[in-house]
């Protein structure tokens, strides 16, 4: 166990706060020993999708689970357990180079696997809950394995269990998902991908140009991380029933949105905010990406409480202009 150590190396953002204490738990073992003494302030994966507002008065686990177990097999699918702390790209390039299908749309997602439930990661048509069996979790308070499974986990659109009910009760330690060995299910549905696969040249597509396709994509509008701070899309796209966004559409004509099951819609909240003028500006350290609104980014030295009030205030426009109030996919902690 560290004391004090700077948690900027551990969060995408690239902020400054101090963990009073720092372990990792890279065993089940290794984990019950940590929570006999003390209850995790905060669970930390690869830190890409938490805003970080303050010091973490406590104990700061960083999930170091690691494992690639094929634990099912048919002559059609194969199940793999994957240690919670295993970087979520590598594991779709690991599966990749098996000829295992199903997340390749998910290709580039930061973070890790163990987090990849918490919010049911999703991008270009899929998300994790298509191919998610069940994961095991410690009980932080009882100290027990239990297992979850699909159903259990209570999947929604950037959402499940873990960020509900469950709520900071639960250390995630393995994840079990079920790819296609052969025949794999494409899905090219997002318009992006066909006209990347169409400029690549690419006539039949396969996993692999599936992969690249969303690689490319994401690296041209998307900040790296490594070269300037953020967490992917700050809120949420908000769903609404459609009777409400046709209110909505009348003063907006302009308006976009995609259908959902049961007469609901989502809207791009990029647009919303692209819309209030909003895109690319800056604010001291703040601001949001020049090629993507929703990102916000931390343009140096920002802190956490700084990119908190930028996120206010967008909150505030988009609020006066469309009367939509958008809620926050990173964890604010
Ligand atoms: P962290 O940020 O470390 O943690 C996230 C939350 O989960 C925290 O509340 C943490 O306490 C909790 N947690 C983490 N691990 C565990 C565990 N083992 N047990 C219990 N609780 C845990 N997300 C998408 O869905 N789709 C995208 O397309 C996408 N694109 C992104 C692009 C960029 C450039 C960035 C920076 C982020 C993007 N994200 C995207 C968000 C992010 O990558 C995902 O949410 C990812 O799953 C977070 O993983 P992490 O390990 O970094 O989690
Ligand atoms: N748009 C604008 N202006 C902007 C940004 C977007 O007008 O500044 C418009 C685009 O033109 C497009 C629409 O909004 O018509 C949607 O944009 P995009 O395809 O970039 O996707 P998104 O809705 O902004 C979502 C996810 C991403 C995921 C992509 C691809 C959420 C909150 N975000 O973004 O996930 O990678 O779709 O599937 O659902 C993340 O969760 O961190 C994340 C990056």
């Amino acid at each position: 166990m560290r004391q004090n150590v700077s948690l900027k190396p551990y969060n995408t953002f690239g902020l400054t706060a101090f963990a009073e204490r720092f372990a990792e738990g890279d065993s089940i073992e290794g984990l019950l020993d940590l929570l006999e003494k003390e209850q995790p302030a905060l669970i930390l994966g690869g830190g890409s999708n938490v805003l970080l507002t303050q010091n973490i008065h406590g104990l700061v686990i960083k999930n170091n689970f690691k494992e690639k177990t094929i634990v099912a097999e048919t002559e059609d699918t194969v199940q793999v357990r994957f240690g919670a702390g295993e970087n979520w790209h590598e594991c779709v390039l690991w599966c990749l180079e098996q000829g295992y299908g199903g997340i390749e749309n998910l290709s580039l997602i930061p973070g890790t696997i163990g987090a990849a439930p918490m919010q049911n990661i999703g991008a270009y048509g899929v998300e994790l809950q298509q191919v998610f069996v069940e994961l095991e979790a410690v009980h932080l308070q009882e100290k027990e394995v239990r297992t979850f499974d699909n159903k259990e986990c209570m999947f929604g659109y950037r959402d499940s269990v873990f960020k509900g009910e469950f709520k900071g009760q639960y250390f995630i330690v393995s994840v079990t998902l079920q790819l296609t060995k052969h025949s794999h299910k494409l899905d090219i549905s997002y318009g992006a991908i066909q006209q990347t696969l169409e400029q690549a040249g690419v006539q039949t597509p396969d996993i692999k140009a599936i992969s690249n396709a969303v690689i490319r994509i994401r690296s041209g509008k998307l900040p790296d991380p490594a070269k300037i701070g953020n967490a992917g899309s700050f809120f949420k796209n908000p769903v609404m029933a459609k009777s409400q966004f046709e209110v909505i559409q009348m003063k907006h004509p302009d308006i976009i949105c995609y259908d959902l099951p049961e007469e609901h819609v989502k809207v791009p909240a990029g647009w919303l905010i692209e819309q209030c003028g909003w895109k690319g500006k800056r604010i001291g350290n703040t601001g949001t990406h020049i090629n993507q609104a929703l990102v916000l980014v931390n343009h140096g030295n920002a802190t956490g409480q700084e990119i908190l009030q930028t996120a206010y205030q967008i909150q505030d426009a988009v609020h006066d202009k469309f009367k939509i109030l958008l809620t926050p996919e990173v964890n604010v902690v």
